[in-house]
């Protein structure tokens, strides 16, 4: 019993393989212990023998066990100790710092080039109600220019609002009534934010994507004051070397309305996928403010005018950095977002 406590007791305190190794010699070595112990029963009287042999093998099993248990303990305590080793001579290891997206950091140029032109940022709701997103926008129920416009509608059933009145925005233009009804002219002001659509994704259209609207309201705004806006901000953003061109579209909420194009900046104007071979990428809609939305906010269409435009702003990083696909923007993988 003895020489089990004191064995046990040993083993415990090992703190390395080796020293586990000396404890084992000294009970269970030839001349450990133990062993001496068992050598000593033959000289007992016969009818004790088995007792004591039987005891004293039971000693030896809870030894070798102890001894067994205990080893597996010390290797992966070893194992942890060598890999926690710390070379206090090593150089330190760079923790990796973050940066801005691409998308953002366009968007912070984009609001800077147009508060040198004294337009101020505002932010709204995404979650709009049909009214702001569209019949304040001179687009009646029924108009086919919602059609368009694919609609992601909010379920309401469960509320007091009528079924189809709230949607997920799919134009930051929608921020047009909700800032005006606030607003006495002269009015200057960006809108940039997401907008949702149910639309089929490809290389250069997102069923969720950013725009940066943009709305100025005063006396005398002309058509040209727009062409100039329109001119400076995407040389400022683009490069002064790009190609402009402007075509008429039809935008229920200005007249006359305008689309902006600008030479490809994949393909250099030669044609490409993104551009749809056609050499020019369509950035930037515009338009001269509909009486009809004027009037819908309160203003006097007699008396004062304005322009509007929205550039599609994932449009506009893709063109920058000459991104064939517009999905890159959202692709979490670091080995594109590292190139920014
Ligand atoms: N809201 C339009 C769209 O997303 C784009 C647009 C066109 C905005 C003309 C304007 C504008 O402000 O004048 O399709």
């Amino acid at each position: 019993m003895q020489i089990k406590n004191s064995a046990v007791s040993m083993i415990i305190q090992a703190t390395s393989q080796k020293e586990l190794e000396d404890v084992k010699l000294a009970f269970l070595g030839r001349t450990g212990r133990l062993s001496l112990a068992m050598k000593e029963i033959a000289k007992l009287p016969m009818e004790k023998r088995p007792a004591v042999g039987r005891l004293a093998n039971e000693v030896k099993k809870t030894i070798e066990e102890t001894i067994k248990n205990h080893s597996s303990g010390i290797s992966t305590q070893e194992v942890r100790i060598k890999k926690e080793k710390i070379d206090v001579t090593n150089p330190g290891v760079m923790p990796d710092i973050g940066h801005l997206h691409p998308m953002t950091n366009v968007l912070y140029e984009v609001v800077d080039v147009f508060k040198t032109l004294g337009f101020q940022p505002a932010d709204g709701p995404e979650i709009e109600t049909d009214y702001y997103n569209f019949e304040a926008l001179n687009i009646p129920k029924d108009h086919p220019a919602r059609d368009t416009q694919q609609t992601l509608y909010l379920d309401t059933r469960n509320s007091k609002v009528n079924p189809g009145e709230i949607i997920l925005r799919t134009q930051t233009s929608a921020m047009q009534g909700r800032v005006m009804e606030k607003a006495k002219p002269p009015v200057r002001v960006i809108v940039p934010g997401k907008n949702f659509r149910y639309e089929q994704v490809d290389a250069s259209h997102g069923f969720e994507f950013w725009q940066v609207e943009g709305f100025m309201v005063d006396t005398n705004t002309r058509l040209t004051d727009l062409f100039g806006t329109i001119d400076y901000v995407l040389r400022k953003l683009m490069g002064e070397g790009i190609k402009l061109k402007f075509a008429t579209t039809n935008f229920p909420f200005v007249e006359p309305g305008v689309d902006t194009y600008i030479s490809c900046t994949v393909c250099g104007g030669r044609g490409c996928s993104f551009c749809k071979m056609s050499g020019w990428s369509e950035i930037m809609p515009a338009g001269m403010i509909h009486p009809n939305v004027l009037k819908a906010v309160g203003y006097d269409s007699q008396k004062v005018n304005g322009f509007a435009f929205a550039i599609g702003l994932s449009r506009l990083v893709t063109l920058r950095y000459q991104m064939d696909d517009l999905r890159l923007l959202t692709n979490p993988d670091m080995r594109i977002l590292n190139q920014f």
